[in-house]
């Protein structure tokens, strides 16, 4: 019998993506044999960076890596990812404070389509207290935050932010 090759969707904001997310997506690379990385389209959350920043951002970190692809999507997660014909969404955990949301999502997702499986992966201790926003505010008060980030993002945000230039 043919072996079917396995997608797993990690879908998110990535306004912008963190090496929290780069760890996850490193950890989910060495189950599934194709991740797709999700950005969500969401006209009703203001995002720092636009949908081809953030998608652009995503691809120059993951410069050529064929099992990593970037996409973009909007409306209900699990309908994505059954067009895609992936057998699990990916998400991130970091402390205890990330469950309760997150057990909500999946068992939503859950019922919306109870083929696709919702797989949580931990952080890297490292990556404990990163997260997009609290990047954003470090930067914007001109913090240094350039080992939190891929280098393409870093250079994005000096843009945004030319205070945190340093
Ligand atoms: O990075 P984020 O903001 O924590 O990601 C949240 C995301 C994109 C995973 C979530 O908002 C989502 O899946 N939105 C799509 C709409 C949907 O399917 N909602 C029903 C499940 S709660």
């Amino acid at each position: 019998m043919m072996n079917k090759k396995k997608t797993a969707i990690y879908p998110g904001s990535f306004d912008p993506l963190t090496n929290g997310h780069i760890d996850i997506i490193e950890r989910a690379m060495d189950i599934f044999d194709q991740v797709i990385i999700a950005v969500l389209h969401n006209p009703s959350k203001k995002a720092l960076f636009t949908m081809d920043e953030r998608v652009k951002m995503i691809k120059q970190s993951f410069n050529g890596d064929k099992c990593v692809l970037v996409d973009s999507f909007g409306g209900l997660l699990v309908d994505y990812a059954k067009m895609k014909d992936a057998v699990a969404i990916i998400r991130g955990m970091r402390a205890l404070s990330d469950f309760e949301s997150e057990f909500q999502m999946a068992l939503m997702n859950r019922k919306l389509n109870k083929d696709v499986q919702s797989v949580f992966l931990m952080t890297g201790f490292r990556w404990i207290f990163t997260s997009s926003s609290i990047i954003k505010e470090a930067a914007q008060f001109g913090g240094d935050i350039s080992d939190m980030v891929p280098e393409a993002v870093h250079l994005k945000i000096m843009e945004k932010y030319p205070k945190s230039a340093q």
